[in-house]
């Protein structure tokens, strides 16, 4: 590695405390360690919030109390003029309101004075591995991925209309996977075709919840995108008992590499194949990376997965800062909340779902009831959906999964009805081959 190469992976800091010795005291810290580069320090919130946009740092290093702008305005100018740039807070106190207004005002992380080394040390480096979705897409400049989106809706001009619906949560363990499974079986009606893709490309939980046994993946696809046709993908896909097809990620979590290798390829690939589908549900790890980010530019629609919590709110919040960032339109974006107690299971145990809004500044599209777990886990033992294991329509989580099925095709309706007089096989001839016309034609 040439030093200029080893130069652009160092983490560059700003650091803004209004005590000299606090300031001095920090940057001797972090000078033990090599990939941080300290480029600059200001003593006052103003002066910090000119030295962000001048320098445009990776990681601000903010104190609370100082005079002229304090550290929390301070953060919130950063935040919105400099996105790239991530704000850890420090101050003496560390009570829960403090955190939560440090949350409110943007900051990433919290650090308590005084500066304990081994923590400065990790949170730098998760805040700043964290930060980087929000990076690439402020040093990509918008108007690449709006370009990518517009791209997209043109090459999906197949037969059918192809939508691509991707199911996201910055939280782990939030049910994306439960509700892009069930979302992609509801979608499925008489004459729609639907796809299920696996991209968690690790621990994709797919195979578990409707067992199926990878035979091809993702993987197999990712070596010839050019040469890329329909009988080839139709032998990659697996079909559920049910009918659903499904296309499975790496078998072996070592495999990822190879997909993230080529960041671009898995949203290339389903857009690809999107004119042979109406609609193509995408489930996503909490990963912000590279891979996500194609498959969101792609999306015609993401369904953003929350649960009614502090650290679930700011997530969010924080997702629909990149996605207005990215320039995505507001209604691209489906905000669901996911583990919803009601009041008879204690109200306390979660935030209000109008104090999450207000928060978030935005509409909740869903909200779907904690349910008694065994109700889904009787479903994947028995490998099917949820709305598909649980037979009455009205109960809980059933209802709200097949509402959200119900919102998405009605608002992302297929263009010609599917109701034909044509009998399946024919109809699936005549799909195939207008499929292979059109990729012979690009
Ligand atoms: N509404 C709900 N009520 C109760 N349990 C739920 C609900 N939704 C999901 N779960 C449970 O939460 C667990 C996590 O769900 P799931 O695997 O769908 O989440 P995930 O976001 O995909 O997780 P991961 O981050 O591991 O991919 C599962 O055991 C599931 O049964
Ligand atoms: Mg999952």
């Amino acid at each position: 590695m040439t030093s200029q190469d080893a130069n652009k992976n160092l983490i560059t800091i700003l650091l803004v405390d209004d005590i000299p010795e606090t300031r001095e005291n920090i940057k001797k810290l972090l000078a033990f360690e090599p990939d941080f580069k300290v480029i600059g320090s200001a003593g006052t919130g103003r002066e910090g919030v000119d030295m962000a946009k001048e320098h445009r740092p990776d990681i601000i290093i903010m104190d609370i109390n100082m005079p002229d702008m304090d550290g929390l305005q301070a953060t919130n100018h950063i935040t919105k003029a400099v996105p790239m740039s991530a704000v850890i807070i420090m101050s003496v106190q560390d009570d829960v309101d403090y955190m939560r207004r440090a949350m409110l005002a943007g900051a990433r992380d919290f650090l308590k004075k005084p500066i304990d080394m081994d923590e400065l040390y990790n949170t730098i480096r998760t805040v700043y591995k964290n930060h980087e979705a929000m990076r690439l897409a402020a040093k990509s400049g918008a108007a690449t991925p709006l370009e990518a989106l517009q791209k997209a809706k043109s090459e999906g001009s197949g037969e059918r209309s192809g939508h691509i619906i991707v199911v996201y949560s910055p939280q782990g363990g939030a049910g994306t996977t439960t509700i892009a499974t069930n979302l992609a079986s509801g979608l499925m009606k008489e004459g729609i075709k639907v796809l299920l893709a696996d991209a968690d490309l690790q621990f994709g939980d797919i195979p578990t919840f409707l067992n199926l046994q990878a035979q091809f993946t993702v993987v197999d696809l990712i070596e010839d995108i050019e040469d890329l046709d329909a009988e080839h993908f139709d032998n990659i896909v697996q079909t559920h008992e049910s009918g659903l097809k499904v296309l499975l990620g790496p078998q072996r979590p070592e495999f990822a590499d190879e997909v993230k290798a080529k960041p671009q390829a898995y949203a290339d690939i389903l857009k690809k194949v999107s004119g042979n589908y109406d609609f193509l549900v995408v489930d996503t790890s909490v990963n912000l990376d590279e891979v996500s980010l194609a498959l969101f530019d792609a999306a015609t629609r993401i369904i953003l997965i929350g649960t009614p919590t502090l650290p679930g709110a700011k997530s969010i919040r924080f997702v629909l800062d990149l996605f207005d960032q990215l320039q995505y339109p507001p209604e691209k974006t489906m905000i669901v909340l996911n583990k919803v107690y009601d009041e008879a299971q204690g109200k306390n145990a979660t935030l209000p779902t109008d104090r999450i809004q207000n928060f978030l500044k935005r509409p909740i599209s869903l909200t779907i009831p904690m349910v008694d777990e065994r109700v889904i886990l009787r479903a994947i033992v028995k490998a099917v959906p949820v709305i598909a294991f649980e037979r009455n329509p009205n109960n809980p989580p059933v209802k709200q999964l097949l509402e959200l099925a119900n919102t998405i095709y009605k608002t992302l309706k297929p263009p010609d009805e599917p109701e034909q007089t044509k009998d399946k096989a024919g109809k699936d001839k005549e799909r195939r081959s207008s499929f292979l016309q059109r990729l012979g034609r690009s």
